[in-house]
């Protein structure tokens, strides 16, 4: 009998502080019918390393997206770029529908997506410095102090991510919020495996729901691009 429980259940994904807002999402028709139709994309959490070449044949890098929302990104980056394999992580089973009709639309046949907790993903699922770069743009903000231990960018996951990233890989990240924005540099900076700081914003990211929202909220935004060392 295994020690720990397994990461499909309910136990498991309570064995680490919550990133994420379960929020109630109406799964409209359309999403319906491409999470039961569409779903050739999908790929199962499970406490398995993921074997990249069979997943993404004959590609050399591969690019995770933690908390794609409803796929702007994910979608407008692999249209622009069908070479790197893309892996499209979220719990929100709404954004995983829009996603996997977005992808049969544009037929992104180099995208996968995984509808769960991305830390759980990090942890079971990615092989030592496989990775070409990580992707998270417009984390949930949690902007009560208290709730500031669950923001995913934390020493812990600066350094879980670094070892998943191969050396000369990137980890982009965009936020809305000042303060996240300062616990970002702060954290990356204060690690010895990432290198970088704020960019202007790229023009090969696209702006995404949640930061259209932000941007008529008169917020401003910080584009972030670190490297691992
Ligand atoms: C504020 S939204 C931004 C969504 C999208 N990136 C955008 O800019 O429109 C944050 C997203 O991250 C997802 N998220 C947060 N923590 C996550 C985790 N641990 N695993 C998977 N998804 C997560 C949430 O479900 C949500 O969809």
């Amino acid at each position: 009998m295994s020690e720990s429980p397994a990461p499909e259940t309910a136990e498991f994904h309570h064995a680490h502080i919550r990133t994420f807002k379960p929020r109630r999402g109406r799964v409209t028709q359309k999403q319906n019918a491409a999470l039961t139709n569409l779903s050739g994309p999908i790929i199962t959490v499970s406490d398995q390393l993921l074997d990249f070449q069979t997943t993404w044949p004959g590609l050399d890098d591969v690019v995770i997206e933690i908390g794609f929302g409803t796929g702007t990104a994910t979608v407008a980056m692999a249209m622009a770029d069908r070479t790197t394999g893309l892996l499209a992580i979220d719990v929100h089973t709404p954004g995983v529908g829009e996603l996997l009709h977005r992808i049969d639309e544009e037929d992104l046949t180099q995208v996968r997506v995984i509808e769960g907790d991305a830390v759980v993903v990090l942890k079971q699922m990615i092989p030592t410095e496989s990775l070409a770069g990580v992707r998270l743009y417009f984390p949930d903000p949690w902007p009560k102090a208290r709730h500031h231990k669950r923001r995913i960018v934390q020493p812990e996951y600066a350094t879980l991510l670094a070892t998943l990233v191969r050396p000369g890989g990137f980890w982009h990240l965009a936020t809305d919020i000042a303060d996240y924005a300062e616990q970002m540099i702060e954290v990356l900076d204060a690690s010895l495996e990432w290198v970088g700081g704020v960019i202007d914003r790229p023009t090969y990211r696209p702006v995404t729901k949640y930061e259209s929202i932000a941007l008529e909220a008169g917020r401003s935004i910080t584009d972030l691009l670190y490297t691992r060392v």
